[in-house]
């Protein structure tokens, strides 16, 4: 079993699955362990769907992609990403993309097999299980913890799943296409989509899945005052 050291140290987001499912049993370990996740007032603000069904999933996906095929960039409860990119995000950003696609051999220029690769989002990077988050517009409405606490929850799962084996990817680029899978799932009125996390067992196989961006240092971000 990993430490807690451990399985924060070694996760890493995994974007080729092997065509295996997560066990229920497992996955409602690793929904119990993530429930233990601390949230202001405990409002424990996270509702997630977690789905399985190879059918809903292929629907959602399908609904999503023909949306960016008609050229929609987005359909969202939230953003994400800041509007206005600055550094040292920026940069960081540029070249946390740029050595995945020198990885995977893409060109710079390449835009079709960028957004296929993108794509892949869609179709689960493979995987059988994904995890909706979603959270109550009243949680979020002019207000902001929540999403805090909807953060930390998204760590506990991934970090439960480690002791399993189990592999992950958390996905902004579900929460880009929120209202979308909010329709496909018809959910009720007052939950919004933050994000999904993919799990699944990571084709090890696969060069994509050695991809392990490196941290800043410490002094970067971390300042002390003793
Ligand atoms: C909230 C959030 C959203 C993310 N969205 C995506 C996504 O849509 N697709 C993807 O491939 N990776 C996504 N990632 C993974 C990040 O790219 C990744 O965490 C980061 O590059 C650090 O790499 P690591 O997770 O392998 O340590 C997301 C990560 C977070 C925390």
């Amino acid at each position: 079993m990993p430490t807690v050291i451990e399985a924060i140290m070694n996760r890493s987001s995994k974007r080729k699955y092997l065509t295996k499912p997560v066990p229920k049993e497992l996955q409602e370990k690793i929904l119990s362990a993530a429930q233990m996740t601390p949230s202001g007032a405990n409002m424990q603000p996270w509702i997630t769907y977690a789905i399985s069904s190879s059918e809903v999933l292929k629907n959602i996906g399908d609904a999503i992609i023909e949306k960016m095929d008609a050229g929609i960039l987005n359909d969202q409860f939230i953003q994400y990403y800041p509007i206005n990119w600055v550094n040292p995000y920026k940069k960081r950003r540029i070249t946390t993309g740029a050595a995945l696609y020198k990885l995977m051999e893409v060109d710079r220029k390449d835009n079709e097999t960028r957004i296929q690769m993108w794509k892949d989002n869609f179709r689960w990077f493979g995987a059988q299980t994904v995890f909706f988050v979603f959270t109550d517009k009243a949680n979020i409405d002019e207000a902001q913890g929540a999403l805090i606490d909807c953060g930390a929850y998204m760590q506990s799962l991934m970090l439960a799943a480690q002791e399993f084996e189990i592999d992950s990817c958390p996905q902004g680029s579900t929460t880009e296409f929120g209202k979308v899978i909010a329709q496909v799932l018809n959910i009720p009125d007052n939950l919004a989509l933050l994000y999904s996390v993919v799990l699944g067992y990571a084709d090890k196989e696969d060069k994509i899945n050695s991809y392990q961006p490196e941290r800043v240092s410490l002094e970067e971000s971390v300042i002390f005052i003793d």
